[in-house]
Order: structure tokens, then sequence, then C-alpha cells
């Protein structure tokens, strides 16, 4: 297969954009940018339009897709019961980067949420996701458009290296997103917990609703795995990758590399000025680390930040053991 690239400056952007909705109601895949990573998408009523989607990235049949819709209407329409939660926090949240898993509807296909009686639904602040879902008319499912397993996609090039001839139409965007996905956030219960952390945190949360929020590793009750995703080793790049730190320094590089068998000039050490640059560029520079050929990452996290459990999280599943 060849892939349709469509650039968000090209002349016939609209009209490109317009083909890639209608291919969706039949069956197709388009990648497309949001505010937090790629997304590689498909009508989320069409149950073999979504299993492509498992076939393309890779991905174990277990894991559920997140739907993306345009307004409360189309999200309200994916879900049976909800109540005041849902309510205040999608009016204070979003457009925004968090889903929320409900009980879902009749209307969601089989496969979005692979067995379980939930969907997770979120509204991504970028106009051209809006507008794509917007003019297809269904709710897209969509995980990120990467191979499963691979860093997550946050630039154009990146979707193209891992989704090209996978996805019949691939929408690139030069915007940069935040670089780290939604927070994911069970709401289809009495307690409210995240069960992914995001740019969304538990204390803006409870600045802006009110509503107390528990993290999933806090919550020793749940036994088998709620968001099946969090299982899987994930976002890694070839290279082996380990996280130091604040007491490393450059100067230790060195011996680090020595420790662990490899060449200095295949050991790449990165450290952030800040967190909102580490959920920018951490899967950016594991990609970019590949290319360059690189065997070993040393990643010195910033020690602090409203996104540091988020990029803790993200960075810890790329680690070694
Ligand atoms: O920012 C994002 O969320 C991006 C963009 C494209 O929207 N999407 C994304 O999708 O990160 P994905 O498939 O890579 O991750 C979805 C996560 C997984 O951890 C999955 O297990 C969880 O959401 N999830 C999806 N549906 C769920 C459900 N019904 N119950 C619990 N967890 C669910
Ligand atoms: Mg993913």
């Amino acid at each position: 297969m060849e892939s349709v690239i469509i650039r968000e400056n090209q002349e016939d952007f609209d009209i490109k954009l317009n083909e890639a909705s209608l291919a969706l109601n039949k069956g197709k895949l388009v990648c497309f940018p949001t505010e937090t990573v790629f997304g590689l998408g498909a009508n989320a009523y069409d149950d073999e339009a979504c299993k492509s989607i498992y076939l393309a990235k890779g991905r174990p049949s277990d894991n559920p897709l997140i739907v993306h819709v345009c307004d409360m209407g189309m999200a309200k329409s994916l879900i049976r019961d909800y109540d005041e939660r849902f309510i205040k926090l999608a009016e204070a949240f979003w457009r925004g980067p968090i889903s929320f898993v409900l009980k879902k509807s009749d209307k969601v296909c089989k496969t979005v949420s692979a067995g379980l009686d939930t969907v997770a639904i979120r509204m991504p602040n970028n106009d051209i996701a809006i507008e794509l879902i917007k003019k297809a008319g269904v709710p897209i499912a969509a995980p990120s458009a990467n191979i499963s397993g691979r860093p997550s996609p946050t630039r154009s090039e990146h979707v193209i290296f891992d989704m090209y001839g996978r996805s019949d139409y691939i929408i690139c965007s030069d915007e940069f997103p935040i670089g780290i996905e939604s927070t994911v956030i069970d709401l289809s219960t009495k307690d409210t917990v995240i069960l992914r952390p995001g740019f969304v945190t538990a204390s803006m949360i409870k600045e802006k609703t009110g509503i107390v929020v528990k993290s999933v590793d806090s919550s020793k009750t749940v036994s088998v795995p709620k968001s099946p995703g969090t299982k899987y080793k994930h976002y890694s790049p070839n290279a082996k990758v380990y996280m130091v730190g604040s007491e490393f320094e450059e100067s230790d590089v060195e011996k680090f590399a020595v420790e662990k068998n490899c060449e200095l000039a295949k050991t790449k050490y990165i450290t952030y000025k800040n967190d909102l640059e580490m959920a920018r560029e951490l899967f950016s520079d594991f990609r970019l680390a590949d290319k360059e050929g690189f065997e070993l990452i040393i990643v010195k996290p910033p020690s602090e930040g409203e996104l540091l459990e988020a990029n803790l999280n993200r960075l810890t599943k790329a680690c070694e053991e």
C-alpha cells in the first residue's frame, strides 16, 4: 500500500482532508495530529476497520483504543451511565489531553474496547483532529500512531517512518505536541482513578473541579490491570535506556558506559531543562538516538514539575529492568 501524505500547508489541504474523512467511512486508516501525540485512526463504529488498527501497529488484541470525539453529543452517544464527575471534568478539561473511561453504549464496536464493557473517550485540542472527526461524522478510534512497543510519534516524520505503507492516509503537522499521551481516568466506578498519568494531574483536577482522584499505583484493590496497555513494555527505542538520579554528572557517563559494556561513542547522555521540555523531546530523542546508531541512552530527568509523574512513568517503561 502507498500511503497518501497530506501536509497542513498544501494548497488543496481542505479537499484532501475531505478525502481522508470519506476514507474513514469506507473502513480506511488515517493518521492525524493531536495535541498529545499523533494518532492512527479508524471509524469507531466499524469493527473491521478497528481490527486493521491492531494489525497495522502489531498491537496486542487485549489493549483497548481511545475514541476521539468532536462534541459532547457524540461523546454521550458512546456511553451508557455517567454522573456529575464526567460533566464537571469535561467542562474543565475538554478539548484537552484527558480520556475518560465510562460504561460503553452499543454504538461502540467490540474491537475498540477489546472485550471490556467500558470505553475511553476524549475530545482532542487540535483543529485538524476536530475537523477530521466533524467531516467524517463518526467518532475516531485511535491509539498512538507508532508500531507497538516503540516510542509514541511526536513529529510527522515519526509517523511516516512507522506507518508509511500501513495507514491509508497520513496527515502531517509541524506543530510540536505536548509529547506525552493523555491522562486516562476511570469514571466507570464510584472511585475516580488515574489509570495512566498524563498532562492533566490529580492536583489540577482537585483545583479545578474539587474531585479527589486516586492514582492506580496507590490503589491496592486493583488486582488485574484496569488499563491493559499499562502492563506492556512501551515507548522503547532499540538502544537500551537507563534513568539516573540528580546526583549524576556528565563526568560519570564514561564509568556508566563501561559498567554497561558499551563504548563511550555509542552512549548518549540526555538531560532536560524542565518537565515540559522532557515531555516534548523524550520520544523524539529516543528515535534520533536510534537513527544515529547509539546503543545506550542515559536520561537524567528534571527533579520537579507538574509533568514529572507522567514523564517518569514513560521513561521507566522504556528503561531496562
Ligand atoms: O493522547 C493520547 O491518549 C493518544 C492520542 C492519539 O489521543 N492516544 C493514545 O492511545 O495514547 P494508546 O492506544 O496508545 O493508549 C491508550 C491507553 C492504553 O493504556 C489503554 O489500555 C487505555 O488507554 N484504555 C483504552 N480504553 C480503555 C478502557 N476501556 N479501560 C481502561 N483503559 C483503557
Ligand atoms: Mg500508545
